[in-house]
């Protein structure tokens, strides 16, 4: 960053942050944190080029700047359109923006199969995620589903091209990783699908991060399929002294067993660190690894289910909705005042046998 680059003021969800000029309305947003960050299933900070593609992340902008007060006609993709001076974003204070991506959750499933009882994601899916927040409880769609059928790309990765949405994440992680085109996107419109062209195993050092990157279950690790539900094992922090990668991962255990290695997310649902093919599939011992501790996972995630150390907000939050719609906090009733059974002057465990109706006369 130069030293005399300008900062934009950008208030989003009537909550204002500065950022140096060139930051997206996304990554301003998140630096407010919490739900004023839009989600998304196509950017990737880590990677060049990515996002533009799913439109998960449309934010309203209701002021364009300081200087042009217009607002946007349009909703804007918040993870391709930069910060104005000045600028008012709405996110999930808008109406508009949550319809719309009420549509674009129902868009990404129209082919997308709901095949999460069977599919290793579940529990970690960007689209399942999306789908709880913005879907519908049915579908209002009859016709087939896009179906692929099933292609070999390696030992370790498995390719279920039916659930890929076209993200284009893997497709930069192995260019951007790799320094080689492994595989790419063939063909178009409803016919596109992610290859290798010619059933050509992907198999350079760094390629088992394809994996981490995708949103749904499209790319899964063959090593650890269908072997455990991944709210069943215990994710922790642990390195190695790799000579590949940095050789911080994360390991999901159950009891001493090491069922799954793979990087460390941060709260946006990015690895920090990409790792290498050998920490990935090949160390899956416990004694091949220096544990650090329990990893710290969202409250909200269902890996955290049954989990009570490291989790993400286990101290008391900010109460961020409240900021975001100008309201004061709703207070806790206090059941004596509004009841007019429950008396305070009544104690419930000072009535012999089982109370009746004749106890709170
Ligand atoms: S396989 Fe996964 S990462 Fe690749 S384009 Fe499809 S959904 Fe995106
Ligand atoms: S995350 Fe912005 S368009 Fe996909």
């Amino acid at each position: 960053m130069m030293a005399d680059q300008p900062f934009f003021k950008v208030t989003i969800d009537n909550i204002t942050v500065e950022v140096p000029a060139g930051t997206t309305i996304l990554e301003a947003a998140r630096k407010i944190g919490g739900d004023v960050a839009p989600p998304t299933m196509c950017y990737y900070s880590k990677l060049k080029g990515s996002g533009g593609k799913c439109r998960t992340c449309l934010v309203e902008v209701s002021k364009g700047s300081e200087k042009d007060p217009r607002p946007m006609p349009k909703l804007v993709a918040s993870c391709r359109t930069t910060v104005m001076d000045g600028m008012e974003v709405k996110n999930i204070t808008s109406e508009r923006v949550i319809d719309a991506r009420n549509g674009v959750t129902e868009f990404l499933l129209l082919n997308h199969p709901l095949d999460c009882p069977v599919c290793d994601q579940a529990g970690e899916c960007d689209l399942q995620n999306l789908g709880y927040d913005h879907g519908l409880e049915q579908t209002r769609t009859e016709f087939v589903r896009r179906t692929f059928p099933p292609e070999d790309i390696g030992p370790y990765i498995q390719l279920h091209m039916n659930r890929c949405i076209m993200c284009f994440r893997c497709v930069f992680a192995a260019e951007q990783l790799t320094g080689n085109r492994e595989h790419g996107i063939l063909d178009r419109g409803e016919k596109a699908r992610i290859s290798t062209a010619i059933g050509k195993a992907l198999d350079n050092e760094f390629i088992g991060n394809v994996i981490d990157v995708c949103p749904v279950g499209a790319l899964t690790d063959k090593t650890f399929r269908f072997k455990n539900r991944v709210w069943f094992t215990k994710p922790v922090d642990a390195h190695r002294d790799c000579p590949t990668c940095s050789g911080k991962v994360r390991l999901w255990m159950r009891g001493k067993e090491v069922f799954r290695v793979t990087g460390r997310k941060n709260e946006w649902g990015e690895v920090e660190e990409w790792i290498c093919n050998e920490c990935r599939f090949h160390k899956k011992e416990s004694s091949d690894w220096v544990v650090e501790g329990p990893s710290r996972i969202s409250r909200s995630s269902v890996i955290a289910q049954g989990h009570y150390a490291g989790k993400v907000g286990t101290s008391p939050q900010p109460v961020l909705i409240d900021k975001v719609i100008g309201k004061d906090p709703r207070l806790v009733m206090d059941i004596h005042k509004v009841s007019d059974v429950n008396k305070p002057e009544y104690h419930l465990e000072k009535i012999e046998g089982p109370a009746h109706s004749n106890d709170f006369k």
